[in-house]
């Protein structure tokens, strides 16, 4: 298969380009190298609703990941961030400081992309095995946990993310402004909210904790949590 055959994909209101499946597992999609890519959906535009509308997914997908994308490959070319992979554009993009515009490009499109694969319909039954005895280790209980999360993606002031993170051993709950990532500082995200208004707000308006709950009980996807957290 040629691997850089497009295909049209219309999402919503929005009419974007991706690649054929094939390439789009969450470590593809972090391990490529420019021209970096805009992964494909794990879903089809409106399997996530009611919670999450078909519009929101064109716009959110279709204009601001995929603006993400455009914008990281126009910043990368010609500087030595285009012989990286994306993870690593991340990690040199912070440390370096001075390349905001390559380092929120790149966080975006990262973010964005570890997003999607958090979320499946249907999805949010609280998750067992080893994971569930991280969260109660970590937490006292999944309703803890639960509260916890949703409060700090509520509390979150201005654009942002609310991440489950391993870190030293123990889940923790960080929050990220902008396009900052837990990614970039050695911390191994393995859940994320968007709380961008850009991710709820067609749908649920200021309502952003009507948001976060929807998506935390009927569409995350703790089996890709319970694979994030089994890596090394
Ligand atoms: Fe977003």
């Amino acid at each position: 298969m040629n691997r850089r055959k497009f295909i049209a994909l219309t999402a919503g209101a929005a009419t974007v380009t991706a690649l054929p499946k094939s390439l789009f597992s969450v470590a593809d999609a972090q391990a490529a190298a420019a021209p970096f890519e805009l992964p494909k959906l794990p879903w089809a535009d409106n399997a996530l609703g009611p919670h999450i509308s078909a519009n929101t997914i064109g716009f959110h997908y279709g204009k601001h990941h995929a603006g993400y994308v455009t914008k990281l490959n126009e910043l990368a070319a010609g500087t030595p961030f285009a012989e990286m992979p994306l993870d690593k554009v991340v990690i040199e993009a912070a440390k370096a400081g001075d390349k905001p515009g390559i380092f929120n490009a790149a966080a975006q499109t990262w973010n964005h992309t570890f997003y999607w694969n958090c979320l499946r319909a249907p999805g949010g039954a609280a998750p067992s095995g080893a994971l569930q005895q991280q969260i109660e280790a970590s937490f006292g209980d999944f309703a803890k946990f639960r509260t916890e999360f949703v409060s700090k993606c509520v509390a979150l002031f201005g654009s942002g993310w609310t991440w489950l993170v391993a870190d030293g051993g123990k889940l923790a709950i960080v929050q990220t402004k902008d396009a900052d990532t837990p990614a970039a500082r050695g911390q191994k995200p393995v859940f994320t909210i968007d709380v961008w208004e850009h991710a709820y707000y067609l749908d649920y308006q200021n309502r952003r904790k009507d948001y976060v709950e929807a998506l935390f009980d009927h569409l995350a996807n703790w089996d890709f949590v319970a694979q994030n957290l089994a890596k090394g």
